[in-house]
């Protein structure tokens, strides 16, 4: 299986230190971001990594990561010219995944302690054409994606609002998802919200809408560090996860 972390955008809830380095560079303890994620994907067994950056500090990328040889993977990098959103992002993966090949796509500023075998392994187990999703109860679900779960079968998300303002329940839609490379085809369906971005939520609820989302429940600490907030808390959290 292949891993693919996107890592572009702005991060402009991080500015003014983004207008300097790339969100996903930013230290998390000793380490860049980025590294978490990863060393995440290494840990399931996934070395053959694309990550999606923006053209901020690109050559940075390489001065640090080069081929990913010292990190224990094998990186190629692609550049998203403008931040057109995270299924934008994610369609720039295509020539990367084979046909009828499955990937894990992380969003490079998550950042979590569960190890990720269990889930690719139950992920491998899927029929083709289905996808997965992580989910982790929040505090503050209005900040995120949440899923809708069908009254009568709690196993199924009938759909996922972005950022809602009453959610529908307790639980984020995690940075952590798991497709075939029927995803593709999913994103040349969907059009651009309000605010011009091919949005991840409007892929996954064509899934949903197919009986085709599944998901699984992270059991440790997960955040996104997209806010000074949430990365403070992400440094705290992390540390000891990388020597
Ligand atoms: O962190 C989980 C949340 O991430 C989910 O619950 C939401 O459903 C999902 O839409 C997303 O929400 P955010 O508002 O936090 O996404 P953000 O725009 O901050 O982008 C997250 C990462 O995605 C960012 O660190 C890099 C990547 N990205 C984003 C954009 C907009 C790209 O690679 N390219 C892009 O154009």
């Amino acid at each position: 299986m292949k891993g693919v972390i996107l890592a572009g955008g702005t991060g402009t809830r991080l500015y003014p230190l983004t207008r300097l380095i790339n969100k996903h560079l930013l230290p998390v303890g000793r380490h860049p971001m980025i590294c978490y994620g990863i060393e995440r994907l290494r840990q399931a067994g996934i070395t053959n990594i694309l990550i999606i950056i923006s053209k901020q500090s690109a050559g940075l990328y390489t001065d640090y990561f080069g081929s990913g040889e010292n990190f224990g993977v094998n990186l190629i990098y692609r550049v998203q010219e403008s931040a057109g959103g995270i299924a934008e992002a994610l369609d720039l993966a295509e020539g990367f995944v084979g046909q009828k090949e499955k990937f894990v796509v992380l969003l490079g500023d998550n950042l979590f302690l569960d190890d990720l075998t269990p889930f690719v392994e139950k992920f491998k187990q899927q029929p083709l054409g289905t996808a997965q999703v992580l989910l982790k109860s929040v505090d503050d679900p209005r900040r995120y994606g949440v899923p809708v779960f069908n009254t009568d079968h709690p196993k199924q998300i009938v759909y996922i609002e972005e950022k809602p303002k009453k959610p529908k329940s307790k639980y984020s839609v995690t940075g952590i998802y798991m497709y075939d490379d029927s995803v593709f085809h999913r994103i040349k369906e969907i059009n651009r919200s309000a605010r011009g971005e091919l949005e991840i939520t409007d892929v996954n609820n064509l899934y949903a809408h197919h009986g085709q989302l599944e998901y699984s429940v992270l059991q440790l600490w997960w955040g996104d560090a997209g806010t000074f907030d949430s990365l403070h808390e992400a440094e705290v959290r992390m540390r000891g996860v990388l020597p």
